[in-house]
């Protein structure tokens, strides 16, 4: 295994943070400017969607202060209304964030539009958008699996809306709260289990929290939404493939300058802690409502199992789930998942793709509906293995760092995919490298 060493202030902008920075300056009257916006494919598609609805978007490449180059968004609205009907169906390619959060903004425009997207986001359940925007009164279609396309004849009179979460969802929670922005009156959105909370930030709303855990976020659609700038810190998802790398490497240290701390997007760091990861976090500071800081990550030459299974948990990592486990199965032979069946949903059935290339590598596995173990190693390839990546960027970012402690070499079937929301990711492994 290679030895790792460096620090890095180029981690990705975050993908949440830059999604809704993106949506809320179209919703927003007057002129929003947002620094260090997202370069990833995902964040592309939505400014691009944003484009084709009418609002106008202008992005540059700025010299920042220590000399990286970081992208500068502006955005002008006229406010909610200010969105026209798309000329054809709006691509969101992989991004089922900028499906789901425009379902949200469009079912409140007076037209049709539709929303469609790549071989992945075209199997993912829309049944969750829809469900609440015809509540509010927004005609959608599906097709009759629940997928895209979106077809979504919108409506100025859309209703208030008391929506309880089915699922932990940020992105259902997100739409109801575009929608309901537009909506003559006041909604409440019920959320038993906390996701990340960017939104509810982001628009500075009301949130009150019961005694039994349970969160109600409120939205007041009489209010006026002025512009104001946004800045993005660095991705603390992106940040965790840095981590696994740091952990697994040799006498390795590496410094992750930036990063968002939201402790809704966090609690992979406390998973790790209590395993017994080599990790601290230095110059906490708060910037533009988010907590943000260093991690630092340095070797650490045994790891106890992880075992995830409580539900807040699972909502808390779920986007660090396949590289958490890779990195389990690789420094301590175990991993277990219970209670997770939301990962079969993402950009690939996550647990069948985790399972199906550890066990390539030679792990032994067992798969169920909501998770599955590996119980350890029985062989050690010397051969070529080939990964398969199922349009998912979280999954081929795993095993590329797998491919650096697997002591075999690791062929991707899609390298390309990465760059969803972690363009410069092989590039920084090669940088840390000694
Ligand atoms: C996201 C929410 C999560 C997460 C996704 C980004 C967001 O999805 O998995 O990568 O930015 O709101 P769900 O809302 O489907 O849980």
């Amino acid at each position: 295994m290679s030895v790792f060493q460096g620090e890095v202030s180029t981690l990705p902008p975050d993908k949440s943070i830059s999604h809704r920075a993106a949506l809320i300056g179209a919703l927003a009257d007057g002129t929003t400017e947002i620094t260090n916006f997202s370069g990833g494919y995902d964040n592309q598609s939505t400014l691009s969607v944003l484009q084709d609805a009418g609002i106008s978007v202008r992005q540059e490449s700025l010299a920042a202060g220590d000399g990286r180059i970081v992208r500068h968004v502006v955005i002008e609205s006229g406010g909610l209304w200010s969105f026209r009907q798309p000329l054809a169906p709006l691509m969101c390619n992989n991004s089922g964030s900028t499906m789901r959060m425009m379902a949200g903004i469009l079912a409140a425009q007076p037209f049709r539009s539709e929303l469609i997207g790549d071989a992945s986001l075209m199997k993912r359940p829309m049944k969750r958008v829809a469900d609440p925007l015809r509540q509010m009164g927004a005609g959608i279609a599906l097709s009759d699996s629940g997928t895209a396309p979106v077809v979504i004849t919108g409506s100025r009179e859309l209703k208030p809306i008391e929506y309880h979460l089915p699922v932990p969802s940020a992105q259902v929670k997100s739409l109801v709260a575009f929608a309901a922005l537009h909506v003559d009156g006041l909604s409440k959105i019920i959320e038993p289990v906390r996701s990340r909370d960017h939104t509810e930030l982001m628009l500075g709303l009301e949130t009150i929290d019961r005694p039994d855990g349970v969160r109600e976020i409120i939205i007041d659609g009489r209010r006026p939404l002025a512009a104001r700038p946004f800045s993005v810190p660095a991705d603390p998802s992106a940040a965790c493939f840095m981590i696994a790398l740091g952990l697994l490497g040799e006498r390795s240290e590496i410094v992750l300058r930036d990063v968002c701390l939201n402790p809704t997007r966090v609690a992979y760091i406390e998973v790790l802690q209590e395993a017994g990861a080599g990790l601290g976090i230095e110059n906490v500071r708060s910037e533009g409502g988010e907590p943000v800081g260093d991690i630092v990550v340095r070797s650490c030459s045994s790891l106890r199992p992880l075992r995830i299974s409580d539900h807040g948990i699972v909502a808390g990592v779920i986007d660090e789930v396949p590289m958490l486990a890779v990195l389990s199965a690789f420094a301590s032979g175990e991993f277990e998942l219970h209670n997770a069946a939301e990962l079969r949903t993402k950009e690939s059935d996550r647990i069948d793709a985790l399972v199906v290339n550890l066990e390539r590598l030679g792990f032994d596995c067992e798969q169920y509906p909501d998770g599955f173990v590996v119980k350890g190693r029985t062989k050690s390839n010397t051969e070529e293995v080939e990964i398969e990546c199922y349009d998912d960027h979280r999954i081929a970012m795993s095993f590329a760092i797998a491919a650096e402690a697997a002591g075999a070499l690791l062929r991707l079937s899609d390298r390309q995919v990465a760059g969803v929301s972690f363009p410069n990711f092989f590039t920084l492994i090669d940088t840390l490298r000694q």
